[in-house]
């Protein structure tokens, strides 16, 4: 069983042919509402690979909450831990993607922002009886912490991936097995420069010397760069046509997180994760990029099709 910590969101998106700078007005194109929220993408990229998960978030007493824990449930997450707050919105995301893919986001966070220590606590079991704990950043930091810990404790799996970026303590870093920060996450942690394999290698291990023991760089189209304390590995990614980057984060670490969880070692972890990031980043939208199980198994053909 694997749990996911995090956040629910209903994304607002608008497709344009160009973001806007601060203070331009441009017209958009389409205009759709998607389920989102890291958590919420984590857990349901994990439900499709085919492996057990359930989801510890908050979502608010209203239709944006109701659709995102259904659209989970049909996935096949397990949401009986998620927590209806009263008086609170659903957490929401405004999304612009334009079209070579790349997107800005703001996340109102709402219900997200309401889940606290006591809630974890009164779910000390579940977290406890599990193997992996896969979190991110979209809720308070006091609950992220506290989470890390009781999965720690309990001698469990802990993987964090840093987003939205921000900088961590020590006592926070020792409780992370496996840290999945992109560059610009890994330079607000480290406050290093990561313009070079080198410069990123360096800043990974400054990670690592703080109780890490191993950390995942993901660069986008450039693939991503696997560190522990004595080596280094750099993995390729798959060269297919980008229309929305949306999620392609949250598919990566669920992704590893389903194959770590069947005993793969980290390296073909990796290598999957690679595969379903690359997959979700060839269809729009947060929830509704992320491949099935079936259709990461017809990669190579799916991949032949699809080269740029
Ligand atoms: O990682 C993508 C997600 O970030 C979106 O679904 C949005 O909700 C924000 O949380």
């Amino acid at each position: 069983m694997i749990t996911v910590i995090g956040s629910l969101n209903m994304d607002l998106v608008i497709n344009t042919s160009k973001l806007p700078k601060p203070g331009e007005t441009v017209m958009g194109k389409e205009f759709k509402q998607v389920p989102g929220g890291k958590g919420g993408n984590q857990a349901a990229a994990i439900a499709r690979l085919g492996a057990n998960v359930q989801m510890i978030g908050c979502i608010g007493k209203d239709a944006m909450g109701e659709v995102l824990k259904k659209s989970l449930e049909k996935d096949g997450v397990d949401t009986n831990h998620i927590i209806e707050k009263e008086n609170i919105s659903t957490g929401v995301a405004a999304i612009l993607v334009e079209e070579s893919g790349g997107n800005m986001i703001t996340v109102a966070p709402g219900a997200n922002f309401e889940l606290t220590v006591d809630d974890l606590n009164s779910k000390k079991d579940i977290i406890q009886n599990t193997d992996i704990v896969l979190m991110q950043l979209e809720t308070k930091m006091d609950v992220v912490e506290n989470a890390l810990h009781i999965a720690k404790e309990a001698g469990k799996k802990t993987i964090l991936n840093p987003a939205p970026a921000a900088s961590l303590s020590h006592t926070f870093l020792k409780n992370i097995d496996i840290l999945t920060p992109n560059e610009t996450e890994l330079e607000t942690l480290t406050g290093c420069e990561t313009d070079t394999k080198d410069q990123i290698v360096n800043a990974a291990r400054k990670l690592i010397n703080n109780g890490i023991s191993e950390v995942i760089v993901t660069l986008g189209e450039k693939g991503c760069i696997y560190v522990t304390e004595n080596t280094e590995k750099v993995f390729k990614a798959y060269k297919v046509k980008s229309i929305d980057t949306t999620a392609a984060g949250d598919s990566f670490n669920g992704a590893l997180a389903v194959s770590l969880s069947t005993g793969e070692n980290i390296e073909t972890a990796i290598e999957f994760a690679m595969k379903v990031g690359a997959m979700t980043v060839t269809t729009e939208g947060a929830q509704t990029s992320l491949p099935y199980k079936e259709e990461v198994k017809g990669f190579n053909t799916w991949l032949k099709e699809r080269e740029k």
